[in-house]
């Protein structure tokens, strides 16, 4: 069901620091970060030549990952994104099967654009999953 590996999004503290970061010490090809205020986050991409990291730092009063870095000030892995080919069909499978989807469980338009759900870390060893359409 599920196909390519999206992306991996990391929380970092301070967002220029770590671009700079992967840019300077790592090499990598890093995009101009850009602010979702629905999501709460300042971001960039990493551009690797097989998949994406999503490098997140949050953004305003109410974001959703704030409480994160209050945990791990240091920053972490967040969540890992497999792209599926029907959300919908992935999702009512998942569920059938008794995972949680998180909020009202209606797919949401994520970083990318597409149609994105989240399943409970809980249901997955520890990791949280974010689908995407394809
Ligand atoms: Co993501």
């Amino acid at each position: 069901m599920i196909g390519r590996l999206n992306h991996v999004a990391l929380v970092v503290a301070n967002l220029d620091v770590a671009i700079k970061t992967y840019r300077e010490n790592l090499g990598a090809v890093v995009s101009a970060a850009l602010t979702l205020p629905e999501h709460g986050v300042r971001l960039a991409f990493v551009e690797l030549p097989n998949t994406k990291i999503e490098l997140m730092e949050p953004w305003g009063d109410a974001s959703s990952i704030a409480g994160f870095l209050a945990k791990s000030p240091a920053g972490g892995m967040h969540h890992i994104c497999y792209e599926v080919d029907d959300l919908i069909a992935a999702r009512d499978r998942l569920v059938k099967q008794g995972a949680r989807v998180l909020g009202d469980g209606q797919p949401k338009i994520g970083a990318h654009g597409k149609p994105v759900i989240f399943l409970h870390p809980k249901d997955f060893f520890g990791t949280l999953i974010e689908l995407e359409q394809q």
